[in-house]
C-alpha cells in the first residue's frame, strides 16, 4: 500500500522527506512525488518506478524548502504512471495532496465534478480529495461570492490569505463526504510553514521533533529524526508546523495529542552488512523467537483466562504468511490440547457471516496489524460478540487499538515484503498461547517454551547456503515448482511455497502429499521439480509412500529432512535439524526462506520490493 510522509521545521525538507520515503519504499514502489512550498510556489515532482528515479533527478537541486510531503505508491485505481502518480492536485494547482488508502465512492464525486466543469488529469480515486479540497478552498478564497463555476477565476485571491482554521473546515467538509479509507497529507500554495493531514481506517503517524515536526504511514520511516509518535485514529484530522501540532476530532473538536516514545533503535531499520533485509531478517529468525517468547507472559496474563476454563470454540484469522503461522497454530492446538479451532482467511470470513457467540474466541495475527482484510475481521467479530484477540509486531498499529487484548511478537521491524522473523515470532506467540491455555486447563503437552528456545538457539547459525546452491539451479527455471507433505509439513510446504513464488515469480504450489494422487498428479511429467518435506517421525512410511508414486511419475523430488537414510530415495536431499516432530516448524523453515532468496537473487530480481505486492496491504 502507499506510504506517505511529511516535514514541517527549519532544515532542508526534501532531502528528509526522501529519506524518509526509503523506508517506505516496501508500502508500494509503482511511482513516487514530491510537493514543497517555496515562498508563493507550489513545486511538485514525480517519478515513476521506484524511488531512485525521483531522488537521483533531484539529488544535485539544493531547494530551499522546509515544508514538504512525499509519496510512494501502489496502485489501486490507475495504472502506474506519471499523470497517476502523487501528489495530485486541484484543477488549479491550489494544493498538493498524498493518499494511502481507497475512496470508495470516488465516482460520484468525480461524475458530479465534471458535471461541474471540472478537470480531471488523473484515473486516481485520490485526485477527487484534491479536487474537493481545492473546491472548497476557492469557496473561502470566494469568501461569500455565490460559489459558482464561472466565478471560480474571477475573483480567486491568493491561498497565503487562507488561516489554518479555513483549510481545517474545508478539510472537515470534504473527508464527511467520503466513504472508504484514507490517510493523506495536504500542501497549500503559499501556506510554506504547515502540512494538514486527515485519517480514516489507513495508518497514519505524527512524529514530534525539536522545531520540526514529521507524519508518515509507519513511525519506523522516521524513526532517524524522532521517536515520540502519536498514532492517529480514525476520523481524526489537523495540522502540524515547526513549532505546533494540532488535531481535531470528527466533530472538529480538539484532542489532547499523548505522545508515545517508540522502543525500536534506529539500526533495526538499517541494512547494516546485509544486501537485502530479507536477509538479515532471515537470519534474525531465532533471535525473534527468543525476544517473543520472553515478553509476552504479561500479555498472557492479562487474557480473559476464565474463558479457556470453560467451553470456548477457537477461530484463526489472518492472511497470507500470517495465516500460515495460524494453520500451525491450529495443528499444534488440537493435536496437543484437543481443543477444535477453526481457521480462515480473512477475506473470506469477513463475508461468510461467521458463527460467532460469547463463547468465541478470535485470533487475529497479523505483523503489520494493518492490513485490511484482517481489521474488517476483527471489527466483525467484536461486533458478533466474540473476544478478539490480536497478535501483532507492530506497537500502536491499528489491530492492537481495535482488539479486546493484543499480545506482541517481538521480532523487531520486518522490512522485507516477504515475511520471515515476523513468522517465527508469530509461531512463538502460537505456542506459548497453547501452552498457557493447556496450563490452565492441567493438560499435559509435549513441548516447553525452554524447549522452543534451546532448539531454535542450537540450530540458528546454520546457514544452508554452500548446499542449496544446486538447488537453485534445479528451480530457477523452472515454469512450476511444487511442495508436498504432510500434517504439519504440509503447513511448512503452503508457507515455503508463498515465500518462493512471492520473490521469484516462479509459480509454486503446495499440496498434502497424500491427495497428489486426486489429481494433481496429472501435473507432474519428467521434467517437474518437486521439493518434499518430511520431518515428522510418524508419517515416514506414508509420505515414502507418495514420494514412490512421484519417482514412478518421472519428477526429480527434492527432500529435506532430518532422516538422512531416506536420500537414496531422491534426486536431492537437503538435511535440516532433527527436533521433536511439534517443533520443526521453527527450524525447517530457515532453508526453504533462504532457498527462496538466492533463487530470487538469482534470476537478479530484489528480493525485498517484489513487483506488484507491497508489506502492509491496508486496502480491501
Ligand atoms: C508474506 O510473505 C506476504 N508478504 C503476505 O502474505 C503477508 O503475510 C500478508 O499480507 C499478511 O500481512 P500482515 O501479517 O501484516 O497482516
Ligand atoms: N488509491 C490510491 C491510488 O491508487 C492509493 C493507493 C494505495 O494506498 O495503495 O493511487
Amino acid at each position: 500500500m502507499c506510504g506517505i510522509v511529511g516535514y514541517v521545521g527549519e532544515k532542508l525538507g526534501l532531502p528528509i522527506v526522501i529519506d524518509c520515503l526509503t523506508r517506505l519504499e516496501y508500502r508500494g514502489y509503482d511511482s513516487s512525488g514530491v510537493a514543497y512550498v517555496d515562498n508563493e510556489d507550489l513545486v511538485v515532482k514525480k517519478q515513476l518506478g521506484k524511488l531512485n528515479n525521483l531522488s537521483s533527478n533531484l539529488k544535485n537541486k539544493i531547494i530551499p524548502a522546509s515544508c514538504a510531503i512525499g509519496h510512494t505508491r501502489w496502485a489501486t485505481h490507475g495504472e502506474p504512471s506519471i499523470q497517476n502518480a502523487h501528489p495530485q492536485q486541484d484543477e488549479n494547482k491550489l494544493l498538493a495532496l498524498v493518499h494511502n488508502g481507497i475512496i470508495e465512492n470516488f465516482n460520484n464525486h468525480k461524475q458530479k465534478l465534471i458535471g461541474k466543469g471540472v478537470k480531471f488529469t488523473s484515473q486516481t480515486d485520490t485526485e477527487v480529495i484534491a479536487q474537493l479540497l481545492g473546491r472548497e478552498l476557492q469557496k473561502v478564497l470566494n469568501t461569500g461570492d455565490n460559489y459558482s463555476q464561472n466565478k471560480m477565476h474571477s475573483t480567486m485571491h491568493s491561498t497565503s490569505s487562507l488561516t489554518k482554521k479555513q483549510v481545517l473546515r474545508a478539510i472537515h467538509n470534504v473527508i464527511n463526504s467520503l466513504d472508504g479509507a484514507f490517510a493523506f497529507a495536504v500542501v497549500v500554495k503559499g501556506m510554506d510553514d504547515c502540512i494538514f493531514f486527515a485519517k480514516f481506517k489507513s495508518p497514519l503517524i505524527l512524529g514530534k521533533g525539536i522545531d520540526e515536526n514529521f507524519l508518515s504511514s509507519d513511525a519506523t520511516a522516521i524513526l532517524p529524526y524522532t521517536n515520540k509518535i502519536y498514532s492517529l485514529m480514525d476520523g481524526e484530522f489537523g495540522y502540524i508546523d515547526k513549532k505546533k501540532i494540532e488535531v481535531f476530532n470528527s466533530s472538529f473538536k480538539p484532542v489532547k495529542v499523548k505522545f508515545e516514545s517508540l522502543q525500536i533503535e534506529p539500526e533495526q531499520i538499517m541494512l547494516g552488512d546485509y544486501q537485502h533485509f530479507m536477509h538479515k531478517e532471515i537470519e534474525q529468525g531465532a533471535e525473534s523467537v527468543i525476544n517473543t517468547l520472553d515478553r509476552l507472559s504479561s500479555e498472557l496474563q492479562n487474557l480473559p483466562n476464565g474463558i479457556f476454563l470453560n467451553d470456548f470454540n477457537l477461530h484463526i484469522v489472518a492472511c497470507g504468511t500470517a495465516l500460515h503461522a495460524g494453520r500451525v497454530g491450529k495443528y499444534i492446538i488440537e493435536n496437543q490440547l484437543r481443543i477444535p479451532v477453526n481457521v480462515d482467511y480473512a477475506s473470506e470470513f469477513r463475508y461468510k457471516n461467521p458463527i460467532l457467540d460469547n463463547k468465541s474466541v478470535c485470533l487475529f495475527i497479523s505483523q503489520s496489524g494493518e492490513t485490511a482484510d484482517t481489521l474488517s475481521s476483527l471489527e466483525l467479530a467484536k461486533q458478533k460478540g466474540a473476544v478478539t484477540i490480536a497478535i501483532t509486531n507492530v506497537p500502536a498499529s491499528r489491530i492492537e487499538k481495535i482488539a479486546d487484548y493484543c499480545i506482541h511478537t517481538s521480532a523487531g521491524p520486518e522490512i522485507a515484503v516477504a515475511s520471515t522473523k515476523a513468522y517465527l515470532a508469530q509461531l512463538a506467540a502460537l505456542y506459548a498461547f497453547a501452552e498457557h491455555i493447556a496450563k490452565l486447563r492441567g493438560i499435559e503437552i509435549s513441548f516447553s517454551i525452554k524447549k522452543i528456545k534451546t532448539e531454535v538457539m542450537r540450530f540458528s547459525k546454520f546457514t544452508y547456503r554452500d548446499k542449496l546452491g544446486d538447488i537453485v539451479k534445479d528451480i530457477k527455471e523452472q515454469e512450476s515448482v511444487y511442495f508436498v507433505g504432510r500434517g504439519l509439513d504440509y503447513i511448512l510446504a503452503l508457507e515455503s511455497a508463498l515465500k518462493l513464488k512471492e520473490i521469484s515469480y516462479i509459480h509454486c504450489e503446495a499440496f498434502p502429499l497424500g491427495e497428489l494422487k486426486h489429481g494433481s498428479l496429472a501435473l507432474i511429467n519428467r521434467e517437474s521439480v518437486v521439493i518434499a518435506i518430511l520431518t515428522q517421525k510418524d508419517l515416514i512410511e506414508k509420505t515414502l509412500n507418495g514420494i514412490h508414486e512421484l519417482n514412478s511419475r518421472g519428477a526429480k523430488i527434492i527432500l529435506f529432512s532430518p532422516f538422512e537414510e531416506l536420500k537414496d530415495n531422491v534426486y536431492k536431499f537437503i538435511k535440516t535439524p532433527l527436533v521433536d516432530d511439534c517443533l520443526s516448524p521453527f527450524v525447517v523453515i530457515k532453508p526453504l526462506q533462504i532457498l527462496a532468496y538466492l533463487t530470487s537473487l538469482s534470476k537478479g530480481l530484489d528480493p525485498d520490493k517484489p513487483r506488484n505486492l507491497a508489506k502492509s496491504v491496508t486496502v480491501e
